[in-house]
């Protein structure tokens, strides 16, 4: 899924120029780092705005930014979408950002002259979408309007910018709810922030703006009253949707804008052909890509750069981070984080799959192991209880059950190399550097510290010693001296009782 619009693509329009207002504190986020830099979906909020924004396809785009500028200029650059900067070093209300916006734009050698259409948005409403902005900035063309407002009717219009219409239905007005009359707080309909306006229009009115109200702030909104007073043409472009023009101001819009993005993730998916058994436990980061026929069972998280192909499923209670999972793999029950798992394998029960991590097609990861930095071939399995860390384990390899690679001296790691098929026993300790060779076998209990030669079976485990008889001498009375008593009295015979190897 990626973002639409009109310019996605395509060229660029000169005509356009974007303002994405992002300086303010966001003091109620309670956060020592800047609001728009808080997360949903996997990106930050600043991140949602102006990928919204890129998709309109204006050839200018300014972010304001101020409140924690160098770690929010870092993000902005991340993205590497051509963005303009602008600072705001004292938050004097959204008219004086746009203006700074403006002055901005002003020394950029041979930059935009400024005589078409200027978009404002903000950087901390995620869920504005580029074919809404492509709509409104649309009305805002045909009609011919000089400003036109993104609006929307909100059940609880407490604390937004009202839109205040004459008796004909015309904007005449918003009045921020802070100057609002007792009869204008009634009114429903609400400036989400984002406007259309002509810029020739703005430059003159912003210059006409005064801090007199309520806030002592410069209001962007007061230019809809000036441009009423020149006689000039205003609208609102009412949008439906008014997930799109929330804001996030606390920690409990940023929960619930994140539910509700991931909501329409789900759901789009789930358009796309995937199978998502419950989507209120199952999240999924904006990057994140899927194939047709998969499945997620409840309780898995996709995030980042995850990319799953057809047929595999995943979960219940899975986390995967920048995983690449293959046709018909199944990953049950695991954490996995910059990890490749090839088509066909089989992840888990109780897995977990460090950076580094590869296992080729049809391969296997089993109950309790982890892995790091570990590349298994075709059909390479490691079953059971192992740690497996900086290796390589050939195609169809097998790696007993309990085996613990040792990569690791105290000052540096270590590689180990398991050989195509080979099979090394229960229980074994492969202290790195070391080889086993193709088609080479360990025994069980094992400690391998020298390299096995190819088809070669090494033990380290001295000769066992058997003791005849020596519970009853040394343990008389005890249960297993009465057990032992009870075998011998029956004939059974021990010796030939089939040793049960573990693992497969
Ligand atoms: C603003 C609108 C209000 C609207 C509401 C929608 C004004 C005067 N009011 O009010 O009509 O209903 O948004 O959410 O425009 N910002 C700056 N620099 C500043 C001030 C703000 O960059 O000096 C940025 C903020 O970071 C934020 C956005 O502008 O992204 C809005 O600022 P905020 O203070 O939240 O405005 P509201 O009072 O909510
Ligand atoms: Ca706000």
């Amino acid at each position: 899924m990626t973002d639409t619009g009109a310019g996605a693509g395509g060229s660029l329009d000169p005509a356009v120029t974007v303002i994405v207002l992002a300086a303010g504190a966001g003091t109620r986020m309670k956060s020592t780092r800047a609001k728009v830099l808080h997360e949903i979906a996997g990106r930050p909020l600043i991140a949602h705005a102006l990928l919204a924004v890129r998709g309109v396809g204006a050839a200018t785009t300014v972010a304001v930014v101020g409140h924690g500028r160098e770690q929010v200029s870092a993000a902005i650059a991340d993205l590497d979408l051509g963005v303009i900067e602008a600072i705001q070093d004292e938050q004097r209300g959204t008219g004086h950002a746009v203006q700074i916006a403006l002055d901005a734009l002003g020394e950029v050698p041979d930059g935009p002259p400024l005589d078409g259409t200027v978009l404002v948005t903000y950087g901390d409403v995620p869920l504005l979408t580029s074919a809404t902005l492509a709509d409104l900035l649309e009305d805002h063309r045909t009609t011919g309007q000089s400003v036109t407002i993104l609006t929307a009717e909100l059940d609880d219009p407490d604390g937004y910018g009202r839109i205040v219409r004459d008796a004909d239905g015309f904007v005449v007005a918003i009045r921020e709810d802070q100057d609002a009359a007792d009869g204008e707080r009634a009114i429903c309909e609400v400036n989400s922030g984002v406007l259309a306006v002509d810029a020739k229009f703005l430059r003159d009115a912003l210059a006409r703006l005064a801090p007199s109200n309520a806030q002592g702030e410069l209001y962007l909104t007061d230019i809809v009253g000036l441009a009423v007073e020149d006689g000039l043409p205003v609208g609102a472009h009412v949008l439906e949707d008014v997930w799109q023009t929330q804001g996030v101001n606390d920690r409990a819009q940023l929960a619930q804008l994140g539910r509700e993005l991931n909501r329409r993730l789900t759901t789009q998916w789930m358009s796309e052909g995937v199978t998502i058994v419950d989507p209120n436990t199952t999240w999924i980061d904006s990057a994140v890509v899927l194939a047709p026929d998969v499945t997620l069972h409840p309780g898995t998280q996709l995030l980042g750069a995850t990319v799953v192909a057809s047929g595999a499923a995943i979960g219940p209670d899975t986390t995967l981070r920048n995983v690449e999972v293959g046709a018909d793999a199944t990953i049950v029950r695991t954490h996995a984080s910059d990890a490749v798992v090839g088509a066909g394998a089989t992840i888990g029960p109780f897995a977990y799959l460090r950076p580094g991590t590869e296992v080729g097609a049809d391969g296997k990861i089993g109950t309790f192991v982890e892995t790091k930095n570990a590349q298994l071939g075709a059909g390479a399995k490691v079953p059971h209880l192992s740690y497996v860390g900086d290796a390589e384990i050939g195609e169809g390899a097998n790696v007993g059950a309990g085996t613990i690679v040792a990569n690791y001296d105290g000052v540096s790691k270590h590689r180990t190399k398991v050989g195509r098929h080979a099979r090394t026993g229960s229980n074994n300790v492969f202290v790195a550097p070391v080889t086993i060779g193709d088609g080479a076998y360990t025994g069980g209990g094992t400690v391998v510290r020298e390299d096995v030669p190819p088809g070669a079976l090494a033990t380290s485990a001295g000769q066992q010693r058997t003791m005849e008889g020596w519970v009853p001498a040394n343990r008389a009375g005890t249960a297993a001296a009465a057990a032992a008593h009870d075998a011998v009295a029956s004939g059974a015979d021990v010796a030939s009782e089939q040793k049960d190897d573990a693992g497969e």
